[in-house]
């Protein structure tokens, strides 16, 4: 390791696009490439990932980020990983090649292995064990329908020939020799994501590997987010060039929780992607949810204890707009969302509530599709415009009111990052809708600033999380500007509506 190199990496492998970013110990970004990968939708319900494409996607901007910035592997103190979580994959450890596309998150062909747990009782097994409501979004039904449908997958487990990874799994597992001695590995937070792992013990739990016919041969070995000691090292032969300690791995969410610095019991950030994911860190305590918010670690940093986070995820909010954009054709760019809204002061009765693949937290509603309610002749695009906008901030507001039911924490201030949070405008919505005030920090790369700090702190680049904190600077602060007569007003629809999408699916 070169403790003397001054910068620390970071693979932020999304869902529609691969980065790698290098920062300093300012937590500053001195370099980055982005590339995005194709989305292959086979049919309505199914999204699927290439894992080869994501391995070649991920090494190009590995080599052109530390091209450009004119790095070695020599500069770079460690590397870490973060990732689209749940995402699945399956390959053969001989040859390296995928046994079948990724099954990616977002995909719902699994609905009726995870309807089944429900009905015979297992499914409060699942709740309590893996602090998950069983639904399709995570990884367990994901591989059971792979070792079910798959020529050869089940054969290939059962011979020990078959491995299963998410994202950060496979690449670490490519970055460390692949065939060649590729170290099998993932972290507590990707692996609290399959419904397979017990939350107190943090290990696969056999009664929940039974539910879902795994085999445990398959599942990789889960280590802390910053390793104790680095989980390998990167090949000569690969991507970096050299040999750095590859020692952080992070889900994406709980990446970007770390990268804001919400170290403390009560600290919540929102990321605003495709879907928006917010969590509130409750310490070493597991809080098990009441109100349909899923428990989840969110980060376990070297020897010290998991601490844990009650998390609201929502499939569809920056993706709404990008509905708008492609199907909708009412905008030209996402961005435009913005200009139309503002044409008007509200949203003129108009409520959308984009439920495409059902509604996720707190309802967990596979029924519900979107709807657009409230229309009347007076209505524009700029209504619609501005009611896509409110619904990202309504949903937000939906898993703050459970968060607070299940923690008793009332937010004092929201931390926000991710791509939608450039729209001056949602963000004031959503600090209007919420009643408190909404922050946005300088670096707004958290999830990879995350990534980075884990495996910074592993090798003692960053000395504790406090030095990370001094990290953190406001960029802008949006304060609330509704009374509360408004505020309540807007809530109260917002409920109705989301009411009218439920029951559709029969
Ligand atoms: O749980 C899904 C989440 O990890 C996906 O995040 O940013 O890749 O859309 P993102």
């Amino acid at each position: 390791m070169a403790a003397e190199s001054g910068f620390v990496g970071a693979i932020d492998q999304g869902t529609t696009s691969t980065r790698f970013m290098v920062f300093d110990h300012a937590g500053a970004e001195v370099a980055r490439h982005q590339l995005e990968h194709e989305q292959i939708l086979p049919r309505a319900g199914w999204v699927e990932h290439n894992p080869v494409e994501i391995w070649e996607r991920t090494s190009a901007v590995v080599q052109t980020a530390l091209g450009k910035a004119g790095l070695t592997a020599g500069d770079l103190a460690a590397v870490g990983i973060t990732n689209q979580r749940e995402t699945t994959i399956v390959w053969d450890r001989r040859t390296g090649r995928p046994l079948h596309n990724a099954i990616v998150w977002q995909d719902t062909r699994t609905d009726s292995i995870t309807a089944a747990l429900d009905r015979d009782g297992r499914g409060d097994v699942v709740r309590h064990r893996a602090g998950l409501p069983p639904a399709p979004y995570f990884s367990g039904g994901k591989l059971k329908w792979l070792l079910d449908n798959v020529d050869g997958v089940r054969a290939a487990a059962e011979r020990g020939d078959a491995l299963f990874g998410t994202a950060d799994t496979w690449l670490l597992w490519h970055l460390t020799g692949g065939p060649d001695g590729g170290v099998h590995v993932t972290d507590v937070t990707n692996a609290s994501r399959t419904m397979l792992m017990d939350l107190e013990t943090l290990d696969w739990d056999e009664e929940l590997l039974g539910f879902f016919g795994v085999p445990r041969e398959m599942l990789p070995e889960i280590r802390e987010s910053s390793a104790v000691t680095p989980y390998g090292t990167t090949r000569a032969t690969g991507p970096f060039a050299g040999e750095i300690p590859l020692s952080g791995i992070l889900g994406d969410q709980q990446a970007a929780t770390v990268g804001q610095v919400c170290f403390a019991p009560g600290e919540a950030k929102n990321t605003y992607g495709t879907g928006n994911f917010m969590l509130l860190n409750t310490g070493t305590e597991i809080v098990r949810s009441e109100a349909g918010l899923l428990t989840t670690p969110a980060y376990q940093l070297g020897d010290q204890p998991c601490v844990y986070a009650l998390e609201g995820s929502i499939a569809v909010t920056g993706s709404a707009v990008q509905w708008l954009r492609d199907q909708m054709a009412i905008i030209r760019n996402a961005a435009d969302v913005e200009t139309l809204a503002r044409q008007v002061d509200d949203n003129g009765d108009v409520y959308f509530v984009p439920a495409f693949s059902g509604l996720f937290a707190p309802h967990w509603r596979s029924d519900a599709r979107g709807a657009i309610v409230g229309l009347s002749r007076f209505n524009t695009r700029s209504h619609i415009a501005r009611a896509t906008l409110e619904a990202i901030c309504f949903q937000s507001r939906d898993v703050v009111e459970a968060m607070c039911v299940d923690s008793g924490v009332r937010l004092e201030v929201l931390k926000v990052d991710g791509g939608v949070t450039a729209n001056d405008l949602c963000m004031q919505i959503q600090a209007d809708v919420l009643g408190v005030p909404v922050s946005r920090p300088k670096v707004p790369e958290t999830t990879a600033l995350g990534a980075a700090y884990a495996a910074g702190l592993s090798v003692g680049f960053w000395k504790d999380t406090d030095e990370l904190r001094q990290n953190w600077a406001e960029d802008e602060r949006w304060e609330p500007t509704w009374d509360d007569a408004r505020r309540d007003a807007a809530y109260r629809k917002w409920q109705k509506a989301v009411e009218r999408t439920l029951d559709w699916v029969e």
